[in-house]
């Protein structure tokens, strides 16, 4: 309808109507009416507030999207639809890698895509907003959360945002897009020691450097929504923080969209200690700008009162309905209130061979090669006898623990993938040993009550054992698929121990001992701490949870089909107590090489390298490559002008590969400290056997602005330093002077 149409509609509605668009319940509320009893009677809230509420949580699949639609529509006075809004983070039923694995594809374009066929397949089954893309950026490995992110860089996680937040909403077409809401507003990654929930604290000038990039991108993408985050932000939490809200993403990037907390973040400004009960609370997210509380009956309970009694500006609440409204209108819910949900369209639409092939291609980018002695792999389909072991050998539990609305079933196990290539005489496996010693610690998540993991008695895991140290013995090599449980990982996940489970570690031990050659894959939501493991492996394939074809991936990668090209977007620490560890860190007055200073004296571990086992942006092809060194167009840049600066890159081996070819730049001596190096380009190059290439990146004045010791966003003239390289650690340098 016409915004004027919109005002119209605005104009009749009641003070409760218009609060009742800022509540979001789930999916019980709206059941049959003994079914919502409970949800309810939690809440506090009457069926009076069901009846004009604005918007559902987590309610998916065509048919039932349309019976909640259509009874709320039959019981609604000025029958303005709900916004069925759902997680659907990385996937609907074809689910990609978790999101830091497509991190490791340095492929936007990809990802852009997927996210587009994501959008098809939800949007067909009632999703008509996604809360997604989450863009926290992180740097501690501790969090569980890790697996939501693209990682722990401000430009490339940007450049992620806004391909994911264009995949999902595209041109905002019925039955082609679901609207996209960023989070986890704002700066959810840096809670302190990686412990979930924990308290955020850290200056403005880090805030806006490195944590606000990639939400912004999100919101100059065209973001309809954005979510609060849990945490604080300069001792305030971000559901009750006006300057995050109102001040800087409305004001300052002119968000005009909604904003929606993260699960019952309102009720928890009591919690936090701002707030004495729910009704300050809720002044203080309205006063904020938050518009939809998600799940808790602090608006419906108590926004009417605060105004009623002169507390609260009813003007905010106006403000909130006709964004919410807008946001309707949009998604264009006055002219069809289910948005092309149908049943028979959706399950065709998964049915769709492309939406395989993507999850494919994407999984095969997204996984990394870490170790390679002696090009153990790729690996001989004939000729040898292949054993897979471990409790991932044939688990469909590979589709990480956000995808909560997937098809778990339709996860293709790297037992099922390697049957099809190998022979059977080739090929044999075992399970080997249970994920965990004791499952206990995980707890219940979401709607995935199958994920139970590979648990076992003490005389099924001497069994186990001994199959795999049988199987071992008789075959050549030893493929291990082992890594976190499910539940290891993802909100809820924090740990301080991030090495591979003990049962898995003990399995791989003995089976060293028998000198067969070992390859681990790895499957795991963050960065694990590997320095154990590593020596007993001869090769190491980062697969994390690959997603629906996960197996196939890796099979095609073991055997050569195809050749890794993953890079990874966070450091992978030597010991946990290295956390937080970023390749972007400052130098210190102090660094451990080449200050002066020796001994003790510098910056350093007495028991650990600084160093990250492997570093930002390392990941190995089963090519070798040779870079040359780097030449620059100029060594003087103008303000407002470009330089260029180029590498030639030459295949050095007989296997086809692509190289990722990263931009490195720094700042060595400007008004505050700068990093040692930023990533500012990369680009993926495919070089076949012996295939020489020239790549040419272009420096500008953009790319060396950062937040000045005036708070000024701006380059200051004087010498930088371009760094370019296959990864954050090994790179070639030169120098110019910006004018
Ligand atoms: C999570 C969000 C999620 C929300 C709704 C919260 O617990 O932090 O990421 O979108 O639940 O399910
Ligand atoms: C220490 C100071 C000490 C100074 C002089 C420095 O290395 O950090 O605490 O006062 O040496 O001995």
């Amino acid at each position: 309808m016409t915004d004027e149409k919109l005002l119209e509609l605005f104009a009749q509605m009641t003070l409760e109507e218009k609060i009742g668009q800022l509540i979001q319940l789930d999916g019980g509320c709206y059941g049959a009416e003994e079914l919502s009893t409970g949800p309810q009677q939690k809440l506090g809230i009457t069926q009076d507030t069901v009846d004009v509420s604005g918007s559902v949580l987590n309610v998916l699949g065509a048919e039932k999207v349309r019976e909640i639609q259509n009874h709320y529509l039959s019981r609604s006075r000025l029958k303005i639809p709900l916004i069925f809004m759902a997680d659907v983070i990385y996937g609907y039923k074809t689910v990609y890698p978790i999101p830091l694995a497509l991190g490791c594809t340095w492929d936007p374009d990809l990802i852009r895509a997927d996210y587009h066929i994501t959008a098809q397949e939800a949007s067909a089954d009632g999703c008509m907003v996604t809360f997604s893309p989450p863009v926290d950026l992180i740097r501690d490995a501790r969090w569980g959360r890790c697996l939501e992110s693209p990682g722990e860089d401000p430009w490339l996680n940007s450049q992620y945002a806004k391909a994911m937040v264009e995949g999902f909403q595209g041109n905002m077409a019925p039955g082609e897009s679901m609207a996209s809401c960023v989070k986890h507003f704002a700066a959810y990654g840096a809670v302190e020691a990686g412990r979930e929930y924990n308290t955020v604290d850290m200056s403005e000038r880090q805030l806006r450097q490195n944590y606000l990039p990639a939400y912004k991108a999100a919101v100059d993408a065209g973001c309809k929504l954005a979510m609060t985050s849990f945490n604080t932000v300069d001792g305030i939490p971000a559901t009750a923080n006006r300057w995050l809200l109102h001040d800087l993403l409305r004001k300052e990037w002119g968000f005009d969209g909604v904003i929606i907390t993260d699960y019952a973040a309102i009720q928890e400004l009591i919690a936090h200690g701002v707030a004495a009960d729910s009704r300050q609370a809720s002044q203080l997210a309205m006063e904020a700008s938050v518009d939809i509380d998600m799940k808790t009956g602090c608006y419906a309970n108590q926004l009417a009162p605060l105004v009623q009694d002169g507390t609260l500006d009813q003007s905010l609440i106006d403000q909130a309905c006709l964004r919410i409204l807008r946001l309707k209108n949009e998604l264009g819910l006055f002219e069809d209130p289910y948005r092309g949900a149908d049943a028979a369209r959706a399950a065709a639409c998964v049915e769709d061979a492309s939406h395989a092939a993507a999850a494919l291609r994407t999984a095969q980018e997204a996984m990394v090669l870490l170790k390679n002695k002696n090009n153990i792999l790729p690996l001989a389909k004939t000729g040898q006898k292949i054993a897979l072991i471990g409790p991932y050998s044939d688990s469909k539990d590979i589709i990480g623990m956000w995808a909560v609305h997937a098809d778990r079933a339709r996860a293709v196990t790297l037992r099922a993938a390697m049957e099809i290539i190998l022979a059977a005489e080739n090929f044999g496996w075992c399970v080997g040993c249970p994920t965990l010693d004791d499952l206990s610690c995980l707890g219940e998540f979401g709607n995935i009550p199958a994920m139970k993991g590979v648990s076992a008695d003490d005389k099924t895991v001497a069994q186990w054992e001994q199959e795999a140290l049988d199987l071992a013995q008789a075959s050549d090599v030893v493929v291990l698929a082992m890594g976190e449980h499910m539940l290891q990982s993802g909100e809820g996940g924090s740990r301080t121990d991030i090495t591979l489970p003990a049962p898995q570690k003990r399995l791989m031990e003995k089976l060293h001992q028998l000198g067969k050659p070992i390859v681990l894959i790895l499957f795991n939501g963050r960065p694990l701490v590997l320095s154990d493991v590593e020596p007993y492996c001869d090769a190491i394939l980062e697969a994390w949870f690959p997603g629906t074809a996960g197996g196939a991936a890796i099979a095609d990668l073991l055997f050569g089909n195809v050749a890794p090209s993953g890079h990874l977007t966070t450091s992978f620490p030597q010991a946990v107590g290295q956390l937080p560890l970023y390749y972007n860190h400052f130098n210190t007055g102090r660094p451990a090489e080449g200050s002066g200073h020796h001994g003790r004296f510098t910056s350093r571990y007495m028991d650990c390298p600084n160093e990250p086992l492997y570093p930002f942006g390392f990941g190995l092809g089963y090519h070798s490559a040779a870079y040359s060194a780097v030449t620059l167009s100029s060594h003087t840049l103008s303000a407002g002008g470009s330089i260029q600066a180029s590498v030639t890159i030459k295949n050095t081996s007989s296997i086809p590969g692509t190289e990722v070819v990263q931009l490195y730049l720094r700042d060595p001596a400007a008004s505050v400290v700068r990093p040692v190096k930023e990533l500012k380009g990369f680009r993926r190059l495919p070089l076949k056997p012996g295939e020489t290439q020239t790549v040419t990146f272009d420096i500008t004045e953009e790319m060396l602005k950062f937040y000045t010791r005036t708070m000024e966003y701006k380059a200051e003239p004087g010498t930088f330093i371009v760094m370019i390289g296959p990864n954050s650690r090994d790179v070639q340098q030169a120098e110019f002077t910006l004018e």
